[in-house]
């Protein structure tokens, strides 16, 4: 198992510093950074080990979409049907998915991966039933971890292992860190919104995960958020997926939608969860309707980096 985590660490190298936040599709070189294990063929099948964790990556080329008022209430509605969740706020530099939850957690990632807490003394429950890793915010230079840090941040997240839905809410755009979870994760899912700009930014966040990590084992979502009706969320969902099987080749879901909700502003100015301030709302029925689609679609099991994350996490004492 020690081996496995030291190849994950392998995985997870990147140079410092090498951070291009909110540029999708803007001709970025290609710098594959996910090989298999070494002697391992790309697609081979790794058996699934102990218990299961899946993880769900939240990310979107633009920033302001909804990824935290998605991660959030997701997690919510995971918990509405007995799932523990955690929720970790990996933007780094700007976090807030404490402030969304009105909570101002005494330690964060940022004391993680200074060692000076553990992954177990930072989570926190919250009043809703799930518990949150906060975020850095303010601590915009660690954005883009030394390898040290990186590796104390890898070595920690196994702790999460008791969970059964990991929500990790990152930042816009692409930077490695990003990618890690993104590569890390069992599901991807993207957000946008039908704006133009923030489509483009989606279709550019889906090209670089097609063109940075090899061995796409997880499952590519796309969330259509802020809709204003179900017609017009297809459409910009169609639009997206059948690009990106012509031209990238590969396979995005359409996960759901959620209605654009006066509900949402206004919990978001409440600090409460729409999914707690009106659960009957649009926005929290198309949550829910979303995560019952998460439940039908089986994590996939190819093997690869989600499952070598898996692994790592079952080892110890879950
Ligand atoms: N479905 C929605 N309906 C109405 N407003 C929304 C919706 N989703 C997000 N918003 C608005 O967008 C803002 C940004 O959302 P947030 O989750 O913080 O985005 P991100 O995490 O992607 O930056 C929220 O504060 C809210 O006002
Ligand atoms: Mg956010």
């Amino acid at each position: 198992m020690g081996d496995q985590a030291e190849k994950l660490r392998e995985m997870m190298r990147i140079k410092n510093g090498d951070s291009r936040e909110s540029q999708a599709g803007a001709g970025f070189e290609s710098r594959k950074r996910k090989p298999g294990p070494p002697g391992k063929a790309p697609n081979e099948k790794q058996p699934r080990e102990g218990k299961k964790t899946r993880i769900i990556t939240i990310t979107s080329g633009k920033g302001g979409v909804g990824k935290t008022n998605v991660s959030v209430n997701m997690a919510l509605a995971y918990a509405r049907i007995g799932k523990k969740v955690v929720v970790m706020d990996a933007d780094l530099g700007l976090a807030n998915v404490n402030v969304i939850l009105n909570m101002i957690p005494k330690f964060n990632l940022y004391h993680v991966i200074r060692k000076q807490k553990t992954m177990r003394e930072i989570m926190v429950d919250t009043e809703y039933g799930i518990s949150i890793v906060a975020g850095a915010s303010g601590f915009s230079k660690i954005a883009n971890l030394s390898e040290e840090e990186r590796q104390n941040f890898i070595d920690e997240l196994d702790t999460l292992s008791n969970a059964d839905i990991i929500i990790i809410d990152t930042s816009a755009g692409v930077s490695s860190n990003v990618l890690d979870f993104i590569a890390a994760a069992d599901d991807a899912v993207i957000i946008t919104t039908p704006e133009p700009t923030a489509i483009t930014d989606a279709y550019g966040i889906i090209k670089i995960i097609a063109t940075e990590i090899d061995n796409l084992n997880m499952g590519l979502k796309l969330v259509v958020n802020r809709a204003k009706s179900v017609a017009e969320a297809k459409k910009v969902a169609d639009r997206m997926t059948t690009i990106a099987g012509q031209f990238l080749n590969l396979k995005v879901e359409y996960l759901g939608f959620i209605y654009d909700d006066t509900t949402v502003s206004h919990a978001v100015l409440r600090q409460k969860p729409f999914m707690v301030i009106d659960p009957g709302c649009k926005a929290s029925q198309c949550v829910q309707h979303i995560v019952g689609r998460m439940e039908k679609s089986d994590v996939k099991d190819t093997g690869g980096f989600g499952n070598m994350f898996k692994r790592m996490f079952s080892r110890g004492e879950f």
